[in-house]
């Protein structure tokens, strides 16, 4: 399916969306967006389950997805994966980078420096290796889109023990601006989409949590002025924009796509009066 409004349209363009297999996630719903809007779409995770059905949905709207099992934080893993969109893509016009760890929350003087590595490799290293290795197919054919999936926390603090998770997002913007200056020259665009807190698997699980409903889940919604959590399919149309040529001159931004999180005074409420 090809989108009616051509400066939108990624028919003929390639992509590759890592971090695609948590169904439900916003990997997931970029992925199967992508494919909406024309592209031919690669998709890789770490969850060998949920990547199968991420390439099930693709290929049940007429896909014919490379979908790769790859840890990103094992160069040999990407460089598998980027061999075999080479050999199989013509070159590669997307990459969405989506995955993510956060594997404990401990206030920071607890932090063992172990859980801080492995967000650092996931997070930022997994991050960087992708882009590179995308950029070097990118080069070579002078055109290219590059989205990474950055946070509010990179921007302002969460607490709650998300140190080390908001670091790794800063780094992402950072990276995300960085790239965008070496490569503009090259016709290679790089942008971030920063999320607020969204309604996916991995946050639903904390709703069984009473401590989370009803302390948490308050003063996250009270810092949504539209009064909900985001939904994976919020990113949808940001991710088609940025990846295609309506956004021909949009380089190096951090888009923040969260209802007006950041745009909110910490003292502000919506709708009051
Ligand atoms: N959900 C939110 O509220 C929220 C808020 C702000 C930012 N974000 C960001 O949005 C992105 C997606 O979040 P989500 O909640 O949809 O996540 P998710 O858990 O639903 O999906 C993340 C995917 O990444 C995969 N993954 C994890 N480690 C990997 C690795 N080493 N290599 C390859 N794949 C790996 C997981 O298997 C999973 O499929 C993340 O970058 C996250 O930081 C999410």
């Amino acid at each position: 399916m090809t989108s009616s409004l051509p400066l939108f349209d990624l028919a003929g363009r390639t992509a590759l969306v890592t971090g695609a297999g948590a169904n439900g996630g916003i990997g997931h719903a970029i992925a199967l967006g992508l494919a909406r809007a024309g592209a031919q779409v690669a998709v890789a995770d770490i969850d060998a389950d949920g990547l199968a059905k991420t390439a099930a949905e693709l290929a049940a709207i007429g896909q014919e997805p490379i979908a790769e099992i790859c840890d990103i934080a094992d160069a040999s893993q990407v460089n598998a994966l980027f061999s075999v969109i080479a050999a199989r893509s013509c070159g590669l016009d997307i990459l969405v980078n989506v995955p993510f760890v956060f594997p404990v929350r401990v206030r920071p003087h607890e932090l063992e420096m172990a859980d801080w590595e492995q967000m650092l490799a996931v997070n930022v290293t997994g991050y960087l290796r992708c882009c590179q290795a995308a950029l070097r197919l990118m080069l070579t054919a002078r055109r290219g889109a590059i989205i990474n999936i950055g946070s509010n926390a990179g921007v302002s603090a969460l607490g709650r023990g998300a140190l080390p998770y908001s670091c790794t997002k800063a780094a992402v913007h950072q990276m995300t601006r960085e790239l965008a200056v070496e490569y503009a020259g090259a016709g290679i665009r790089v942008n971030a989409i920063l999320p607020a807190q969204t309604l996916t698997p991995g946050l639903s699980l904390h709703l069984d949590n009473p401590r989370f409903r009803d302390q948490v889940l308050p003063r996250i919604l009270s810092g949504l002025p539209q009064g909900k959590l985001l939904q994976p399919q919020d990113y949808v149309g940001p991710t088609i924009f940025l990846a295609s040529d309506a956004a021909i001159a949009v380089n190096g931004v951090l888009l923040p796509v969260d209802g007006g999180n950041l745009a909110m005074n910490a003292g502000g409420s919506a709708n009051w009066l």
